[in-house]
């Protein structure tokens, strides 16, 4: 078996969540390098998981030996920059959602990628737990019939304290509000199971939060199969859930949980007549596995040891990346949108608020909790 060298770029909030996982993988990785440009941060994270090296930023990182993978804990804005300086290096990128700022970036880094490597996946952890594998499989068999209609709700709520942190609620460095940095996640769920997409129609808003960007977007999205799901994302939410339900045409298929999710969390019901079938082959496939990056990990491993590239590809997220797109276009011209339609030139092709949100620039002051 093979040991990689990983190097930790970025060691804030989810990078914890990333040492955590890996050192649960210990054998198949190990960490021997952490970067960040917070100093007291990266010395903390350090100690904290016995990491050998520190560096200040990625020029010190390969000058002192390149790692085989740099795996991308930084905020939104510097993905491309940083995963594209690794892939110069010949070094595979493992980089956390979103992979980028727009489709203009996501492209520039897929196009330094080289089907032998280097590599970019990206962090999608909960395509990896047992419940979304086992749909997925079962829907490219068509053993629950044919899709009709999904709900994809991300129903989230963050305080305003929570936009304190300089690089989110701002087009420039988060690239978008919960469309693009957390319903996106539900968002890549669906399309791992219910396939391409074909058409958007989208409302986004600034509510209540202290942000440039939106802090609600509901969309009608319609699939190459026909299957028309309803989409929103929300960061206004005080009663909090991620939920996902997929009917067919023999079952329907429900997942409720909140930030990840295992086995009990899903619910299948089989059509009048399909009850036993339908339990029967779900109950089968289960094997255990809750969603998360170590499972997410476990994968990407095992597809670089067959030498193949690992997932979420530049090429699946970009089905993701180009629904997240389509809802801000949509939303900001007032019309429907197809796969497709944004290509290089199109003002949303290069930022996701193409020509400029119709709210007024100006960000709403945070609402301060009273003593
Ligand atoms: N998969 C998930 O469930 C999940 C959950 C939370 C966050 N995220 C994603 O993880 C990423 C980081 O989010 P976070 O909450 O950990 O943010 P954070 O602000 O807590 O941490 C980011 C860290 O990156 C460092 N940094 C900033 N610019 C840098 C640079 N140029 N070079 C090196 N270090 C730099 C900061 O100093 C900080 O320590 C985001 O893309 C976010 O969307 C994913």
């Amino acid at each position: 078996m093979q040991t990689f060298d990983v190097a930790i770029v970025g060691t804030g909030g989810i990078a914890a969540y990333h040492a955590q996982s890996l050192a649960a993988l210990a054998g198949r990785v190990r960490i021997v390098a952490a970067v960040d440009i917070d100093e007291d941060r990266l010395a903390e994270f350090g100690t904290r998981f016995e990491v050998p090296r520190l560096h200040r930023d990625l020029a010190e990182l390969f000058a002192a030996g390149p790692p085989d993978i740099v795996d991308l804990c930084t905020p939104p804005g510097v993905h491309a920059q940083q995963a594209i300086a690794c892939l110069d290096h010949g070094v595979t990128v493992v980089c956390e959602k979103p992979p980028a700022l727009s489709l203009a970036e996501l492209d520039r880094i897929a196009a330094r990628t080289e089907a032998a490597g280097p590599h970019f996946a990206t962090i999608f952890q909960h395509r990896f737990g047992s419940g979304g594998l086992a749909l997925a499989a079962l829907r490219r068999e068509g053993a629950f019939g044919t899709p009709t209609t999904a709900v994809c709700d991300t129903l989230w709520y963050r305080p305003d304290e929570y936009f304190a942190a300089s690089w989110r609620g701002r087009w420039e460095t988060e690239g978008g509000g919960p469309t693009l940095g957390h319903g996106i996640h539900q968002m890549d769920l669906m399309l791992a199971i219910l396939g391409p997409w074909r058409e958007v129609v989208a409302v986004a808003a600034r509510q209540a939060k202290p942000t440039a960007t939106e802090d609600l977007s509901c969309a009608i999205v319609t699939f190459d199969s026909g299957a028309v799901a309803t989409v929103v994302n929300s960061l206004v939410s005080p009663r909090q859930t991620s939920y996902l339900r997929f009917d067919f045409t023999d079952a329907t298929v429900e997942l409720a949980h909140l930030y990840g999710y295992d086995d009990a969390d899903w619910t299948v019901t089989g059509a009048p007549g399909h009850e036993e079938r339908v339990r029967a082959l779900w109950t089968s496939r289960l094997t255990g596995v809750p969603s998360g990056h170590t499972a997410q990990f476990t994968h990407v491993l095992d597809a670089l040891e067959a030498g193949k590239p690992p997932p979420v590809t530049p090429a699946d997220v970009r089905l993701t990346m180009e629904l997240v797109t389509a809802i801000y276009a949509s939303a900001f011209t007032g019309r429907p949108v197809r796969r497709g339609e944004v290509v290089p030139g199109s003002p949303f092709y290069e930022r996701m608020e193409g020509a400029g949100a119709p709210w007024p620039t100006v960000v709403p002051a945070p609402r301060m909790a009273l003593a």
